[in-house]
């Protein structure tokens, strides 16, 4: 299994967001996407998670689409509800490629928010609940948009350790503008500038 990117041109409007992109990833890896703001990472994200079209090439990607999870820049939770029952939702809608419930609270040590609604949770938490919903599914593709933008360092950690211990074979991309973590995290590092790669690299 893999995912191939071929020639991806995108542009809303005169921006031009994607320009000829060519990657392919594989199973087994952690690839870290970086780049300034505007250079296209959020646009790619979404194209690889088939959330828009594109306008040139293609993108070939083998797994079903209940295997694949995707963590939006803009969380996509429902504010309204209780973290918990955000969780109930998403773990009926990857049915039965869903975990346990408990996994993910386990993850995250989130037990004491379970009944709190998700407008009455502080951003870094916010952000903790929209990434717990993610990792629900047992993805074979995880595409996570900036996850870790507002986490305190201990969620950071155990988000850390979940992506260490979950890499097996799935492919994982995740997109940050903090170069370090994808130093620390990932196995492989893709620079993106003004929509091109600009480089990637293998860490290790
Ligand atoms: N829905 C949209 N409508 C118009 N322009 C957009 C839209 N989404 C992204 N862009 C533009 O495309 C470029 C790439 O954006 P984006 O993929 O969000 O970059 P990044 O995630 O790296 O910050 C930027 O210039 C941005 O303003
Ligand atoms: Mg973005």
């Amino acid at each position: 299994m893999g995912i191939l990117v071929k020639q991806v041109s995108k542009r809303y409007g005169s921006t031009i967001a994607l320009r000829e992109v060519n990657l392919f990833f594989e199973k087994d890896r952690i690839y870290g996407l970086y780049g300034e703001m505007g250079s296209g990472k959020s646009t790619l994200l979404k194209a690889i998670a088939g959330l828009i079209d594109c306008d040139a090439g293609f993108i070939e990607l083998s797994s079903r689409k209940n295997e694949l999870s995707f963590l939006d820049q803009d969380k996509g939770l429902y504010n309204e509800l209780t973290v918990i029952e955000n969780l109930q939702f998403w773990k009926g809608v990857y049915k039965k490629n869903a975990r346990e419930i408990k996994e993910v609270v386990q993850i995250f040590e989130m037990s004491r928010i379970l009944s709190k609604r998700v407008s009455e949770l502080s951003a870094g938490n916010q952000q903790m609940v929209a990434l717990a919903t993610a990792l629900l599914n047992k993805f074979k593709v995880l595409i996570l948009d900036e996850p870790t933008v507002s986490l305190d360092v201990k969620t950071k950690q155990c988000f850390y350790g979940f992506l260490k211990k979950n890499q097996g074979d799935s492919i994982i991309i995740m997109s940050s503008h903090n170069i370090e973590e994808i130093m620390t995290v990932c196995t492989d590092l893709i620079q993106m500038e003004y929509g091109k790669i600009l480089s990637t690299r293998e860490l290790r």
